[in-house]
């Protein structure tokens, strides 16, 4: 078991007295491209981080009639009712969507640990969804598939939640596979593995946690959602999937800034993939800095300090960079030669420095694999 599944384990045989007999984890995300295409039935790359919120679950106390939520890392007890916009509204979503999608769940007691940062944009609002989906699926033998796992993941971000975001970072973390990413078409929902051996290429994947706080939910997400499906209509479109450039001759303002955006991080996607499947990191380096001006310039949700680190990753050798997630702060990424990567970290922090903006964050992941379950 991973570290974060034996403190899940360990937690939940302290709080409830006996084991749990069931442990679930699922990993965060960064998304490598294909940002702000999940809900305009685009295409996404995301890959799993070696990062993880686990759950250790066993059936309810009180004979089975109570629902307890415990997370180790607050140190705080949760029931099932009461939505409070803590960690538990998370847990409290996925057991709510399983009722609506029709499957029978009764009560239950859960124990959660992980070390996915917060509020940086690496989706632990994802794993912990997915852990608790996985562990609920096996709990009380729903047999669902991954795709509905995700999709009851989705519900609850969208309607218990209520964050109105896409699939991707659901799908990435119960569908990743180890060493690679996730080609997702967010309308079929197809998925498909493509090997992404940094290792073998000399790369890191360096991610900067730039501590800009975002707040998806209050910030221009849901706005840039809208205008979308505005141009849509405009366009007469069911989504900007099926928008080409030159429609873009009908549009203006807003909604052609945006829809110029999806629509070329789509094609982006698909070219990166066939980069990626030719190792040729050079070309996906250079699409990703690509989609970082367009999110920039079209999409406009960057902000100064991940304008800075990509900069600052251009002028110190790395392959490709872009902010990752939705943007308006939080973390950007960047492939830098494995051997340069301290001195990279140490460019980017005098940039920052330079600028006067707060110090960031670095880490170095291994695209890893999607949610797991196991016994204790
Ligand atoms: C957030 C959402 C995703 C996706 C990205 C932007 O991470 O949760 O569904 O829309 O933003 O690509």
């Amino acid at each position: 078991m991973r570290e974060t599944e034996q403190r899940a384990a360990r937690a939940y045989r302290e709080t409830f007295g006996e084991e749990s007999g069931l442990v679930a984890s699922a990993p965060g995300r960064v998304n490598l491209i294909g940002e702000h295409t999940d809900y305009n039935g685009g295409f996404v790359l995301p890959c799993a981080i070696d990062r993880r919120v686990a759950v250790a679950v066993g059936a309810g106390g009180r004979g089975g009639f109570e629902t307890r939520l415990y997370s180790a890392d607050f140190d705080q007890t949760r029931q099932i009712d009461g939505k409070d916009s803590s960690w538990a509204d998370y847990p409290r979503g996925v057991a709510w969507a399983m009722g609506e999608a029709g499957h029978e769940i009764s009560a239950f007691n859960a124990a959660f640990s992980g070390d996915v940062p917060l509020g940086s944009g690496l989706s632990s609002s994802a794993a912990i969804e997915a852990a608790t989906a996985l562990a609920l699926d096996a709990l009380f033998g729903l047999g669902l598939g991954r795709t509905d796992l995700a999709i009851i993941c989705q519900r609850a971000e969208n309607d218990y939640v209520g964050v109105g975001s896409g699939i991707m970072d659901q799908y990435a973390s119960l569908l990743c596979e180890a060493g690679s990413a996730l080609l997702v078409d967010c309308r079929s929902l197809a998925a498909q593995s493509v090997p992404l051996d940094l290792e073998a290429a000399g790369l890191a994947l360096v991610v900067c946690d730039t501590r800009v706080e975002r707040g998806l939910a209050d910030t221009g997400y849901n706005d840039r959602r809208a205008t979308c499906e505005r141009a849509a209509s405009m366009l007469g479109v069911q989504e900007l999937r099926d928008a080409t450039e030159g429609d873009l001759d009908l549009l203006s303002g807003a909604e052609l800034k945006r829809a110029r955006h999806v629509i070329s991080e789509n094609a982006r996607v698909l070219e990166a993939v066939e980069a990626l499947k030719e190792r040729d990191f050079q070309e996906f380096g250079r699409l990703m800095y690509t989609s970082h001006a367009s999110l920039r310039d079209d999409y406009e949700v960057s902000t100064p300090e991940l304008d800075a680190f990509v900069r600052a990753a251009e002028q110190h050798g790395a392959r490709g960079a872009r902010l990752t997630g939705a943007g308006f702060g939080g973390c950007a990424i960047a492939l830098v030669p494995r051997d340069e990567t301290a001195a990279f970290t140490n460019a980017c922090e005098q940039a920052f420095a330079g600028h006067g903006f707060e110090e960031p964050a670095f880490y170095e992941f291994v695209p890893s694999a999607g949610a797991e379950l196991g016994g204790t």
